[in-house]
């Protein structure tokens, strides 16, 4: 194939002092940032401006679902913005609706609404369920803790961790946090105003917790009793990144069997994302969805698919023709490409050499978990020689000792290194980030750092 765009010209130059200075005077200060300036990326690899090449298994937040620098995405943006970038919402272009139809078909009937980002999806979701609600007097939305649901006013107040809240108060009314994976403490919780419930499959920023079948299944069972949405937060977990479409699926898979009486109303339709009869009622979508261009979507199941008419919810960027091309085309290299597959086979050599990483340093890493790619390494508490400055978490401490070795990670909280990598990551580089990551505990251990 005719190679569309040049390869980016070799990096050569330092000038990371200047880029940063030129955040320091002009960028809103809102982000803890690491001391680095990335130049260009190709497939699971970026590199900084200093020619420095990283191995990106922290996969920009879990959105680079191709990888860096995919030709099928190039050739898609150069494609549809030669034909329609944008065309606001008063009208109908073909991108969108293929790629509703695209993302109906993967769950169940429904529809979808199309954003930006996965905080504008969810906010999508909290006023589904204030409309839902709203004729009987009902709004409040049952969340979990530790949960993260974006940074909008409604998000923070979604959200159920103190930090993201502190100094934005008043919170937005009409959420609740419970812990999570208790089901009774969310039956305790559900009160007259009660409209719905939303959690994460796996929490992620919460530290890569998954949400086990017997929650799940008892959920979907008290919301059905409790006339509730069950909503789901899809944004970090979902497309494709477990080896299922959705966590939810992954987490039921062995329960299929046991559920395929139809214990949930609704008949699925073929290829439906029911598993064991679940089914939520809402879902949010984003990050992967755009393999890094910027999207985000909610799916509404088909009984509550109309409850936002017209006039009641929009955006202006929101499914955009350019934005709606690169989505449809990331789908379909990651069902050319087998990526869902690839997610599981990869994530899952990638946990155990973790495990066994984990099992020889006990005194750097606790604990692995997730699913796919979507993995969590929980840092042993107080990890002896760990260079960083000392008002530094364990996890952005140990993540910038892994950048000196050429390698990204995403921190979760301060003893989490989350890894949410392109779907498309290959075996032997799973192997490469296994060897740095070894090598790093083994070198904390001699005292060589
Ligand atoms: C589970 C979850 N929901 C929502 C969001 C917010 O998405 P965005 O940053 O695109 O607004 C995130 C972001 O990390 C997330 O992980």
């Amino acid at each position: 194939m005719k190679e569309l765009v040049p390869s980016p010209p070799p990096i050569v130059r330092n000038d990371v002092a200047a880029v940063q200075q030129l955040f320091q005077q002009h960028v809103v200060p809102s982000y803890g940032r690491f001391d680095i300036v990335l130049s260009h990326g190709a497939g699971s690899y970026v590199y900084d401006v200093t020619g420095k090449r990283y191995l990106d298994l922290g996969g920009g937040i879990a959105v680079s679902a191709l990888g860096h620098a995919h030709p099928a995405i190039t050739q898609v943006l150069i494609e549809q913005s030669r034909r329609l970038i944008h065309t606001s919402n008063f009208y109908y272009h073909e991108p969108q609706g293929r790629l509703a139809q695209a993302l109906v078909n993967l769950i169940a009937p429904g529809k979808c609404f199309f954003s930006n980002s996965g905080g504008e999806a969810n906010e999508g979701l909290f006023k589904l369920a204030r409309k839902f609600g709203h004729d009987e007097g009902r709004f409040e939305i049952i969340t979990a803790q530790n949960s993260f649901h974006g940074r909008t006013l409604a998000g923070i107040a979604a959200t159920g961790q103190e930090k993201v809240k502190k100094g934005f108060e008043p919170i937005v009314l009409g959420f609740r946090h419970v812990p999570y994976n208790d089901l009774e403490a969310i039956r305790n919780a559900i009160s007259p105003a009660t409209a719905a419930v939303l959690i994460e499959g796996i929490q992620g920023e919460g530290g890569v917790t998954p949400a086990t079948p017997d929650f799940l299944l008892g959920l979907r069972a008290l919301c059905d009793e409790k006339r509730l949405l069950l909503l789901m937060d899809g944004v970090q977990d979902g497309h494709f990144r477990t080896g299922r479409f959705q966590s939810f699926q992954r987490i039921l898979e062995n329960n299929s069997a046991a559920g395929s009486n139809g214990q949930h109303s609704v008949a699925p339709a073929n290829g439906s994302a029911a598993f064991a009869g679940f089914l939520p009622d809402g879902l949010s979508m984003a990050k992967s969805l755009g393999g890094g261009f910027p999207m985000g979507a909610f799916w509404v199941r088909a009984p509550y698919a109309d409850l936002l008419g017209a006039g009641s919810h929009g955006s202006t960027f929101g499914g955009s023709p350019l934005a709606c091309a690169v989505a449809l085309k990331v789908l379909e290299v990651i069902r050319s490409e087998k990526l869902e597959e690839n997610a599981r086979r990869v994530g899952d050599h990638l946990k155990v050499g973790l495990q066994q990483i984990a099992h020889k340093y006990p005194e750097v890493i606790r604990n692995v978990r997730g699913l796919g790619l979507m993995l969590g390494i929980e840092l042993t508490p107080n990890i002896a020689n760990l260079p960083g400055e000392t008002h530094r978490t364990q996890a952005v401490k140990m993540a910038s000792l892994f950048h000196s070795e050429g390698l990204l990670t995403i921190p979760a909280g301060a003893q989490i290194l989350r890894l949410l990598p392109p779907l498309n990551l290959r075996q032997n580089e799973a192997d490469e980030g296994l060897r740095i990551i070894e090598q790093a505990a083994h070198k904390l251990m001699n005292g060589s750092y």
